[in-house]
């Protein structure tokens, strides 16, 4: 199958990331047909997408012309059957659990053509975790996102049994939906920005557990440096602490980490206070105007949070 040939594609999970990519493909002239569990869920789903359309009409993304057009190109379903008929291309988003995510592709197995390739969106799995239990492990891979609103960066993370070809047409497919693709040449715990990001947070967290560096003076660096307006810990109240805290956590245990387990439990203090980020309004910073976006920040004038 070439680039060309893809003409549906099939969203698997509306929730917050089907929402997104079905939009994006939709918004490049694919038609899209999201699947999820319930006609209620789905209609929750299409005005969500719709208030999505309005937010890139407000970013001058689109036309408001446009977004009729688009919406119009996309269809829901709960019919797995419906969902797959003439489907040339899945990316799925799904809860994150292996054992749904191979239970439903297995589904989608049997009801596609033969030439349908399917994707997932997961963050943290391999795609060999289920490939095998995909029915299609040749014509499957990663293809992964970040928040289409403010990236436009996707990983593609094929496993050892995904075929060339295929590699090269879900490259192709994230090239025609407006992305800059990063491809992975082996699987790997972790695509490549969040990688970085991991270690960055593991860096900085750990500056400030050992009582190195305050939290400000951590992200100043970094933003004073790199000529940033976040630092690594403005970005952890972004991504959310509880969040931050659980992976932090999930790994010291996993290792026996000691510093790891101290850079959990530093974590910890803050969600104990019920700072949980930008989620909540307060996090290492008070929003909606955090200290480091305010001005003599990175000069020290402005007064340290408590
Ligand atoms: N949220 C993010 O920032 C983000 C970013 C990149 C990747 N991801 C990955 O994307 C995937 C989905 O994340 P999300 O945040 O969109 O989750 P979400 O909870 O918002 O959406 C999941 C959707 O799947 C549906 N669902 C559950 N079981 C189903 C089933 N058996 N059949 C059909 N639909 C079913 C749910 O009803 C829900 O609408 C995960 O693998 C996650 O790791 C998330």
């Amino acid at each position: 199958m070439k680039l060309s040939d893809i003409k549906k594609v099939v969203i698997l999970g509306a929730g917050t990331m089907g929402q997104q990519i079905g939009f994006l493909c939709a918004m490049h002239g694919y038609n899209v047909a999201l699947y999820d569990l319930s006609r209620e869920i789905l209609d929750e789903a299409m005005k969500r997408m719709e208030k999505l359309g309005s937010w890139f009409i407000s970013m001058g993304r689109i036309k408001p012309d446009q977004l009729v057009d688009i919406m119009v190109r996309i269809e829901s379903t709960p019919d797995p059957e419906e969902a797959a008929k003439d489907a040339d291309f899945i990316n799925e988003s799904l809860p994150e659990d292996p054992e749904l995510k191979a239970r439903v592709f297995a589904v989608f197995n049997e009801f596609c053509p033969e030439r349908t390739v399917f994707t997932t969106n997961t963050s943290t799995l391999v795609p060999s975790m289920f490939a095998e239990k995909t029915g299609r492990p040749q014509k499957f891979a990663a293809l992964h996102f970040h928040d289409v609103r403010t990236s436009n960066v996707v990983d593609v993370m094929p496993h050892p049994g995904t075929a060339p070809v295929i590699v090269d047409l879900v490259r192709d497919f994230a090239k025609s939906i407006g992305q800059i693709v990063i491809l992975l040449h082996r699987e790997n715990n972790g695509y490549v920005f969040n990688a970085m990001l991991s270690s960055l947070f593991s860096s900085a967290l750990t500056l400030a557990s050992n009582g190195v560096a305050s939290v400000e003076d951590i992200d100043r660096s970094w933003m004073g440096v790199m000529h940033m307006p976040i630092g690594p810990f403005g970005i952890m109240d972004q991504v959310g602490l509880s969040t931050v805290w659980t992976i932090t956590d999930f790994w010291a245990g996993k290792t026996g980490d000691p510093q790891l387990k101290a850079n959990a439990d530093f974590l910890k203090q803050y969600l104990d206070k019920d700072r949980l980020g930008f989620k909540n309004m307060r996090g290492f910073y008070s929003y909606p105007n955090p200290a480091y976006s305010e001005q003599g920040f990175l000069s020290g004038e402005r007064k340290t949070e408590e």
